[in-house]
């Protein structure tokens, strides 16, 4: 046998060997419960948990009160299509405040830090309004209408 041949077994064999351990270290193993059934994530594409459901008036529930105290903040990267965050209203502690979670400067999703949202990536800062802090971004997050409703925290991104 030579060289080249044995070097192109090899390969064969290694790429034989390591593919079905590829295919299955990248097929869904997880399981969501949607509705009370169980189901095979793969299988939950109809339904996303994730995926909000607008009302006629256009919001949509983007979480509970509960959820955004305990939490400090809601955040929802595909609520309907937009990147979402949503914190208390610092002037009116019964409100809550919603804007896009997209930094102005070059796109990265910005962290709320408690008081303020900082951008991990070139560490712009915004206010609870979305205003900016600090640059290098110089537009404020987008805003969105939302409301507390009952337990339920609602967001209209359209
Ligand atoms: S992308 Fe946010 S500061 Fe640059």
């Amino acid at each position: 046998m030579k060289r080249r041949d044995f070097f192109n077994f090899v390969g064969l064999g290694l790429i034989a060997t390591s593919l079905p351990v590829a295919i299955a270290a990248c097929s869904p193993t997880e399981t969501a419960e949607i509705d009370g059934a169980e189901t095979d994530s793969a299988d939950a594409t109809a339904a996303p948990a994730t995926e909000a459901a607008a009302r006629d008036d256009g919001f949509a529930e983007i979480g509970t009160v509960a959820e955004l105290d305990e939490a400090g903040f809601l955040a929802n990267e595909s609520f309907m299509g937009e990147k979402v965050v949503v914190v208390r209203d610092p002037a009116n502690a019964t409100a809550v405040v919603a804007m896009s979670s997209v930094c102005t400067h070059q796109g990265c999703v910005v962290d709320w830090q408690g008081a303020e949202f900082v951008c991990p990536c070139h560490q712009s800062k915004f206010s609870a309004e979305g205003a900016v802090l600090k640059g290098p971004a110089t537009e404020p997050l987008a805003k969105y209408e939302a409301m507390v409703e009952g337990d339920v925290v609602l967001v209209k991104v359209a």
